[in-house]
């Protein structure tokens, strides 16, 4: 069973059939405006933030046939009355004779064909806008006249996304909706919440004439709301009741009588569904975007500002699957989770505080350098403004108000108040930055640390050179009783949460690869003091991780608050965790041979054919001194399931041993393209990673939820392109060091690196793993194999050719 396929040529996919697992989504805009869009349709949209300025109410956990965010309707006389219904498909349910959902690059076209109607809907939000454009097209395919009508239709949520739902008195009593409408009989129905008169409008508008709207959800299902979205009481009437609601449940919905179609014959309807902060305001770029050409050249360059983004690297392997995940898929995920780390998905829903998280976004960064290098330093910035002067960091915070807050540590009772990993990501983040850029006057900038005066003012800046360097000794003096960093409220996992006291080997390795580049930078820098302090951090943290933390077989993951260690071969349930072996090859502190143990104990005891899981065995049942683990059964999420943002950090150790056949092998193994193939089990859409993947553990093995807002987006795409493929920016440029499967003959990069473009080729003739035996630029030998920076704006020949 498909529900699709990939349509690479024209970078999309396409569902063939609606009646997917579960919603499959992609999303439209960024944070400044967009959100997502279901392949039925159904849209949840915000303004810069879904918790504070949302616009649609879209309600994820209602089953997928209801009515989300919005619809289209078209209608048709039909005996006495009319027949209605939706060319997605639902919520009116009707027997299609085509359906397809073209998941593109930042839009969705749906194609549609029902009663010899074919419709063809592109939503899009254009560049930089703050509007969610339908471009509708309906062509007669029949071979008699057709007239139709077509009603599009959102549903308003309160801007206050929590408390649409936990106050259904005053939520209704605040909004209303007006009518806007000019000589042409075209039509601007606003919508807008008391406090925000005069301030900020959601308007829903169109390019062609209505004849009547509603804005009332009430009068549009009819019957006291006894008809439904799927069985309009509204539109067996003639006429929509032009009732501008002064309270209730708001709604927009524009009836456009578009006449008689002949057949072959294509009408097109384009709606605006904005917001702004008065109509007069919106009003010059509501008209702008009534003209088709304008749409035309908005889509145009929404397709352009991809290309230039996919365009800064694009790989040509022996793998097909590989090819179009680097070349679009992954590519694609990192953006989106720059834009919305883990805020706003299906399963992420964008209410409270949760907002960014300083950990995820940290990581996220890592994943967009290449294509995307403002973007991530935007973010960069942003999240310096939430580190505290002491050097650890806040969790997360709201993108609109910068107020940020100490994540789920809040809820438990007399825990530790941060996390022993969140400030040590932002070193790994600007590391990379300076490394693909080589800006490091980025390093001088001033940036405010998170405490603030009474007035809201910042009590302290630093340049963000100190703001790494802060963190650097935040975890230097936060250490227990084996001098290992302290866990905090948690690490890297949120849901191991043990008594203040207990130590976290997770830090310590995340320590000691933040310690490298902090090295590195300092050595760039020509800072020696920092060197000598750096590396001596460095030591003592290895000889400790070294001297403590090795079980026989493998590293253990934590020593709790009275010293036992947890991920050891004593322990019953979770007695080996994959980032206990992961992160000591990393950070470089394991020796070679203990290097290898702990690798090959991964293999052995945590690899499926889905993935590898976390940890094994699964916690059976709740122990309140582990946390929120076990309130999992075994196999789920972080309790033995295959938590996929893991996977890429094996992927990378592998290569760092040198091991480029299991290495692809684990990166094969999850790559999502593959997933179409067993898609039953799977569930969730096979272009893009999800968060978790049910373990072996568990009875629905291999079923994954929560995709898109994962750090797997960004961590395997730095495991395929700087690890396997081997192509990393270093300060003196770019190091090409492949470790690839044995079977592959080499591999084709063009890549662009500090204004010049390079573009690569990795010859394998004797099928080695890892190795350069020699590597030529333009045709001359160099010695090593780190090729120059040119910053010439030319493009270069690499060959590379293997041991
Ligand atoms: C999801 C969270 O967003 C991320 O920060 C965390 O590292 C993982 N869960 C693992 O617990």
């Amino acid at each position: 069973m498909q529900y699709g396929y990939f349509d690479d040529e024209h970078r999309e996919y396409v569902i063939t059939n609606p009646k997917t697992p579960v919603k499959w989504i992609n999303y439209v805009g960024t944070l400044a405006f967009g959100g997502i869009v279901d392949h039925t349709g159904g849209a949840l949209i915000c303004k810069e933030d879904p918790a504070l300025n949302r616009i649609t109410k879209y309600i994820p956990q209602l089953p997928s046939s209801e009515f989300k965010g919005g619809t289209l309707y078209l209608r048709f006389k039909q005996g006495e009355g009319y027949k209605a219904f939706s060319p997605f498909f639902v919520p009116t349910l009707d027997p299609y004779d085509l359906y397809e959902c073209h998941v593109g690059l930042g839009y969705t076209r749906i194609v549609s064909e029902f009663y010899g109607i074919r419709t063809e809907v592109t939503i899009f939000v254009p560049l930089g806008e703050s509007r969610e454009i339908r471009d509708i097209r309906i062509t007669n395919v029949s071979d008699r006249p057709l007239e139709i009508d077509a009603i599009p239709v959102i549903e308003y949520t309160h801007f206050d996304a929590l408390k649409q739902f936990t106050n259904a008195d005053w939520v209704p009593q605040t909004v209303q909706s007006k009518a806007y409408c000019d000589e042409d009989g075209l039509l601007i129905l606003t919508q807008y919440a008391f406090m925000n008169k005069d301030t900020r409008i959601n308007y829903f508008t169109s390019n062609c004439p209505i004849s009547s709207f509603e804005s009332d959800r009430s009068r549009f299902l009819g019957d006291n709301e006894y008809g439904t979205w799927a069985n309009l009481l509204s539109l067996q009437q003639e006429e929509l009741s032009n009732y501008e609601a002064l309270r209730g449940d708001n709604i927009a919905a524009l009836l456009h009588r578009l006449g008689v179609i002949q057949s072959s014959e294509t009408t097109r309807l384009i709606t605006q569904l904005g917001q702004d902060e008065s109509i007069e305001k919106a009003l010059p770029s509501i008209n702008r975007y009534r003209d088709s050409e304008q749409v035309d050249r908005a889509f145009d360059e929404l397709a352009a500002s991809w290309d230039t983004y996919l365009s800064r690297l694009q790989v040509e392997t022996p793998d097909a699957n590989t090819n179009s995940l680097l070349n679009i898929h992954n590519l694609r995920q990192c953006h989106t989770t720059m834009n919305w780390s883990r805020y706003l998905s299906l399963y992420q829903l964008g209410l409270g505080a949760r907002g960014i998280g300083f950990r995820d976004s940290s990581q996220d960064v890592m994943g967009v350098l290449v294509s995307a290098p403002e973007g991530g330093k935007e973010l960069i910035r942003k999240l310096l403004q939430v580190q505290k002067r002491d050097g650890s960091a806040m969790h997360q915070f709201n993108p609109l108000t910068m107020v940020a807050n100490e994540g789920h540590s809040r809820e438990v009772e007399g825990a530790p108040r941060y996390y022993s990993d969140d400030h040590l990501w932002i070193v790994l983040a600007v590391a990379a930055y300076l490394k693909e850029t080589g800006d490091l006057a980025f390093l001088d900038e001033v940036v405010p640390y998170y405490e603030k005066d009474k007035e809201g003012q910042p009590l302290e800046s630093g340049m963000v050179l100190d703001h790494l360097k802060r963190a650097i000794e935040f975890t230097w003096s936060d250490v227990g009783a084996h001098g290992l960093p302290l866990l905090g409220f948690a690490d890297w996992n949120d849901t191991v949460n043990l008594r203040r006291g207990a130590e976290s080997l997770f830090a310590a390795n995340l320590y000691g690869k933040a310690l490298l580049e902090m090295m590195e930078l300092a050595q760039h820098l020509g800072d020696q003091e920092s060197v000598a302090r750096y590396t001596e951090y460095y030591e003592a943290m290895k000889q400790r991780v070294n001297e403590h933390a090795w079980d026989g077989e493998w590293y253990v993951r934590y020593f709790d608050a009275d010293g036992s260690p947890i991920g050891s071969h004593r322990d019953i349930e979770g007695q080996i965790y994959a980032n206990g072996q992961s992160w000591p090859v990393i950070s470089g502190f394991a020796p070679p041979d203990r290097a290898k143990a702990a690798l090959d104990a991964v293999y052995r005891r945590l690899n499926t054919r889905n993935g590898i899981k976390l940890s094994t065995p699964g916690y059976d049942g709740f122990d309140p001194a582990k946390g929120g683990v076990t309130t999992y059964p075994p196999g789920a999420k972080e309790n033995g399931g295959i938590f996929l943002h893991a996977n890429p950090w094996v992927i990378i150790a592998e290569t760092m041993v040198g091991n480029g056949d299991r290495a692809f092998e684990y990166y094969s193994q999850i790559n999502p393209v593959a997933k179409n193939d067993t898609i039953e089990e799977f569930e969730c859409e096979p272009y893009v990673y999800p968060q978790n993947i049910l373990g072996d553990e568990h009875p629905q093995f291999g079923l994954a939820r929560n995709s898109w807002l994962t750090g797997t987006a960004s961590w395997a795409y730095q495991a395929a392109t700087q690890y396997i493929l081997g192509i990393r920016p270093t300060y003196e440029g770019l190091l090409i060091d492949p470790c690839i499967p044995s079977k592959w003959d080499g591999f084709k990069v063009i890549r662009e690196y500090r204004e010049a473009i390079y573009q690569i080729e990795v010859k394998n003739p004797d099928r080695a793993f890892e190795g350069v035996k020699s590597v030529k630029v333009d045709g001359k030998g160099i010695t090593g194999n780190v090729v120059p920076v040119f910053g010439d704006g030319k493009a270069h020949q690499v060959e590379i050719i293997r041991v």
